[in-house]
């Protein structure tokens, strides 16, 4: 498998972006959340989205350079439609807008509506804890992932992530998750890798459960996060749907467009108009030793806080690259002709 830098593959994100006409601000965006993404290990949102995201710019469903417009806003909330531009675009602007409101108010709420795929989410809670913020943010996205409800066995829920952040020290607690069993990306990647993936994870299109994920593109669904408690994953994603794309005016159940657009849904608290910041720091390092002193289960090595596991693996992918697999490698270069760019 090749190997790259991460800087070399925002390069090479940004050459086929722009040689697709996306305008270079909002390409450079983009390109640095699919590194990002690379970099922390989830190369289910990295450069292997760009074939993905080619094609939708093709279908007319990503419009390059489309206004992100505020339709409504007051002291604490701003709803926003993205117009189809890239998610990443419009949930960059919402974080900044975010930030600054609850830096005014405390508080703060913004949606999105309109909104393409945003990528990895924690990218931008973790943005909001290292202004000094906590957050919580969710995404419904009905796309084509497709998630079977507790019991179902068709595809009715999209992979609906949520995330929630804090500072902590230096750097953030950064929980993100899908309320699926899995990100339909890493189903994928297991696909162009030629591997099997974990039991629990998917069902075929008659509902059996396999390991197999090419089933997951032959009717198959998702399962929902949880297992035998999969109600739970379903419950937080039916919610994720109402706050994320009911809320927003985004939609649920839209049958005038080719795929679902996303709704995105965050919330930012001002830290310091709550508690200051040094007590919040000493809470927080007593919180996490105490949580770290437990007896460990036999074969566990430590106890890992969310988002641990994504800055151990941005210090390694940053010195030591990150290999992409052939198979993503070979249509990544096949896009770059087609486009009449070259990615070396
Ligand atoms: N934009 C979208 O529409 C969309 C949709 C679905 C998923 N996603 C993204 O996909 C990515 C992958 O999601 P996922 O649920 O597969 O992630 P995951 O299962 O790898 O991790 C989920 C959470 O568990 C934590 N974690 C992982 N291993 C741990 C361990 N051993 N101990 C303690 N904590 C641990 C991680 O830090 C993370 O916060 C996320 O970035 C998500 O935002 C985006």
């Amino acid at each position: 498998m090749p190997q790259f830098s991460i800087d070399q593959l925002a390069e090479i994100a940004l050459q086929i972006l722009t040689a697709a006409g996306v305008p270079e601000d909002d390409a450079r965006t983009v390109a640095a959340e699919l590194a990002d993404a690379n970099a922390v290990g989830h190369d289910s949102h990295g450069v292997i989205r760009l074939m993905q995201y080619l094609e939708m710019i093709e279908q007319g469903f990503v419009k390059p350079g489309a206004a992100v417009e505020t339709v409504r806003s007051g002291p604490a909330f701003t709803l926003l439609d993205a117009n189809f531009n890239f998610g990443q675009v419009a949930a960059t602007r919402a974080v900044e807008l975010g930030i600054e409101q609850a830096r005014q108010a405390g508080t703060s709420t913004v949606m999105i509506r309109n909104c393409n795929h945003v990528g990895r989410l924690g990218s931008y809670s973790k943005r909001a804890a290292e202004s000094g913020l906590a957050s919580m943010m969710a995404v419904n996205a009905p796309g084509p992932g497709g998630v079977a409800p507790f019991g179902g066995i068709e595809r009715r829920l999209g992979t609906n992530p949520i995330s929630m952040s804090a500072p902590w020290g230096e750097t953030a607690l950064v929980l993100d998750m899908t309320t699926s069993a899995t990100a339909e990306g890493k189903v994928r990647v297991a696909l162009q890798k030629g591997e099997s993936v974990p039991e629990g994870w998917i069902i075929d299109a008659d509902g059996n459960p396999t390991t197999n994920p090419a089933r997951l593109y032959d009717g198959g669904a998702l399962l929902p996060l949880g297992g035998p408690l999969g109600f739970k994953g379903f419950g937080l994603s039916v919610m994720i749907d109402v706050f994320g794309g009911m809320l927003s005016g985004s939609g649920v159940c839209r049958t005038d467009l080719p795929r679902g657009a996303n709704g995105v849904w965050m919330y930012f608290v001002d830290l310091p108009q709550f508690i200051e910041r040094g007590a919040f720091d000493n809470l927080m390092s007593q919180y996490v030793d105490a949580v770290r002193s437990t007896k460990k289960a036999p074969g566990v090595d430590e106890i890992l806080m969310p988002g641990e596991i994504e800055l151990r693996r941005e210090t390694d992918r940053r010195a030591n690259g990150v290999s992409v697999p052939d198979e993503t490698w070979r249509q990544i270069q096949e896009l770059a002709q087609k486009l009449g760019t070259s990615v070396g």
